[in-house]
């Protein structure tokens, strides 16, 4: 996820920054750069790859300045590459803009502004913010920063959280925010901006937490923060009203500042789920009951025309691939099959013209995944990604894809990011759907409005960790595990037992519930706990007979059951409730258990829950 960090004060600004990126580094990133007002004009220099880079490409200089704002990138339009780091700037190389977030109607802003002869340097949605504050010094001549920065915001539709220098109005850094996060941080005599506390703890503790459609003006002696007035926060009009906000104080070091206060970057991500959710779905679903698309635009023809669908990948990827099947055949009634993308490369596939093959990858570099997408490209099918990290192989080399958008994952086990392949794949087979008419306008409008709920009840599964906790306390002497689902479950049974294996070390099958009476069931006794997924959906009662047959066996049982199921109590030993939503998304849910429940085990154990033995997090070799 990008990092942002800001200065203005008496010291040399440009240390301080480049301090500041080295803290925001674990969050992963592609590039990196700053920009400083040294008094005069503002310089600037930025690299793709590391700080490290960008900072042997300063040590050349002998710059200094009393303000500068610096950024980390982790790519979401356009490759990673040195036109695309931030900070980027206006036509007059007068404003200079670092973000976080998506701007949702870049593509439109970016045409218009063409169209009033603004030119373009990058690929990015941040540029357009560059030119947008612009206008009103085109316009109005000499106006403050944060009234351009204000007028400017009004056009934008997405997520930021930013922060603007500019030689018109120079001593002063104004900062925004909308569903990014801003910390901002008060030294003596200087204050600092960041996207997290981890960048500002090294000189201060003292913050305040900017909140949505806040505002603020930094400059060495004070520091003015406001909201907008009127209907739409950024819209309507620029009248500010000035907010007097609490100073909390940061209580963390800096390694648990980078956690946000978890112990772990695996519960971190699991908490992090409902966001990674809003992000694949952000600006994507239609409120007349579809999606849109951006990534698949110019294959759209050759998709809808398609007669079969292969998805391949690995591990949880290929996990949320089963789900996805499940997605594509009922919504676009599409016949699909899922292949681990180890076999799929080796099995001769029956690949045409009609065929797209989907390649689902968090890290875009998985070498099997790789060398399946090319297999299916040399074969002549459609091939779609469907990746979180930007310019990583597979995105390059797929005709068309969909990202995920759920910044970086650092723990070794796969949490926030299956939820949102989960996300990305249920919005590629709702456009299907509707765009080849087997979705009714009924059925598209259901799944969009409850799409847009699931968020609040993600966090209302989160908000059950303590119970979670205390379960896997009881389970955590037990040494095997059996988890059960059946349709759309089957595949979060195969994920919440590979979750528990490579994190805990404990032995964890995963199987369709159907399928246990055929031999699993020889393993059942008191001491071979199962984990049954049971939510209230066509399959419930038939799970519920597993669970009985189960019992039967003196096995020991911990469902996860939808609320208000009162029928599940009587049978299981332990229960944990989720949400009621439609069946199709339950698996978005009901994961989320079974993620704390191997965090909770592991790290009961004592176990490196980030960095299980033996595993990477991208496995680029075969
Ligand atoms: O980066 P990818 O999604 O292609 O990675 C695939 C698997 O290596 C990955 O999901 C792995 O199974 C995780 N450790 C699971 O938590």
């Amino acid at each position: 996820m990008c990092g942002i960090v800001g200065y203005i004060g008496k010291k040399n600004a440009l240390p301080i920054v480049i301090d500041g990126l080295k803290a925001l580094e674990y969050r992963g990133y592609d590039s990196a750069g700053v920009a400083l007002w040294d008094g005069v004009k503002i310089r600037f220099e930025k690299t793709a790859g590391r700080v490290s880079a960008l900072e042997s490409r300063l040590s050349r200089k002998s710059w200094s300045g009393k303000s500068a704002i610096a950024h980390t990138r982790w790519a979401t339009h356009g490759k990673p590459s040195d036109r695309n780091a931030h900070p980027h700037a206006d036509c007059q190389s007068g404003i200079f803009v670092v973000h976080n977030g998506i701007i949702e109607n870049y593509a439109e802003l970016r045409e218009a502004l063409i169209r009033e002869g603004h030119s373009f340097l990058s690929e990015t949605d941040t540029e357009i913010l560059a030119h947008l504050f612009e206008r009103p010094f085109l316009s109005a001549g000499q106006i403050f920063l944060e009234d351009a920065v204000l007028e400017g915001l009004r056009h934008v539709n997405g997520t930021f959280g930013l922060a603007v220098i500019s030689k018109h109005d120079p001593e002063k850094i104004v900062v925004a925010r909308r569903g990014s996060p801003i910390i901002l941080g008060i030294g003596d005599g200087e204050y600092l901006v960041a996207s997290d506390a981890s960048a500002v703890v090294g000189i201060t503790k003292n913050v305040i937490y900017l909140h949505d459609n806040e505002a603020a003006v930094l400059t060495p002696s004070k520091m003015e923060i406001f909201s907008t007035l009127g209907g739409s926060a950024f819209g309507g009009n620029l009248s500010k009203k000035t907010l007097q906000k609490p100073i909390d104080k940061i209580d963390w070091d800096i390694s648990e500042a980078q956690k946000s206060g978890h112990p772990h970057f695996m519960r971190k991500e699991i908490f992090e789920g409902p966001s990674a959710l809003e992000n694949v779905l952000l600006g994507r679903l239609l409120e007349e009951g579809s999606a849109k698309l951006g990534g698949i635009v110019a294959v759209r023809d050759r998709l809808l025309q398609a007669k079969k669908i292969i998805i391949s990948a690995c591990g949880t990827s290929y996990y949320a691939g089963l789900v996805g099947k499940y997605y594509f055949e009922e919504l676009a009634k599409i016949p699909a099959s899922v292949e681990y993308a180890s076999e799929f490369r080796y099995s001769n596939p029956v690949i045409d013209p009609d065929t797209v093959a989907i390649f689902v990858s968090q890290s875009g570099e998985t070498a099997d995944t790789l060398e399946a997408l090319r297999e299916a490209k040399k074969r002549g099918a459609l091939t779609l990604g469907v990746v979180n990290v930007v310019g990583s192989t597979i995105a390059r080399e797929s005709d068309a894809g969909i990202y995920n958008h759920a910044g970086p994952e650092i723990g070794v086990a796969s949490t926030k990011a299956f939820i949102s392949q989960l996300g990305a794949l249920v919005l590629l087979a709702l456009f299907l759907g509707r765009e080849r008419g087997a979705v009714s306008d009924v059925l598209g409008q259901k799944l969009v409005m409850e799409l847009k709920a699931l968020p609040a009840k993600m966090k209302k599964v989160l908000a059950g960790d303590a119970g979670v906790k205390k379960l896997a306390e009881k389970y955590s002497k037990y040494k095997n595990f059996l988890y059960l689902g059946r349709k759309y479950n089957f595949p979060v049974a195969l994920e919440g037992a590979l979750k528990l294996k490579e994190i805990s070390y404990r032995h964890a099958e995963g199987y369709a519930s159907g399928e246990m009476k055929h031999g699993p069931i020889a393993l059942i006794d008191e001491n071979f706990p199962t984990v049954a997924l049971a939510p209230k959906d066509p399959v419930y009662e038939k799970i519920l007979s597993n669970i009985q047959e189960i019992k039967a066996r003196n096995g020991r049982v911990l469902a996860v059951a939808t609320e208000g199921d009162e029928k599940i109590g009587k049978l299981a030993d332990d229960v944990i409730f989720i949400p009621q939503t439609l069946e199709m998304l339950t698996p978005i849910l009901s994961v989320i258990p079974l993620q704390l429940f191997a965090y909770h085990t592991a790290a009961l154990l004592g176990l490196d829950v980030d960095k299980p033995r033996n595993l990477a997090k991208s496995v680029t070799v075969e």
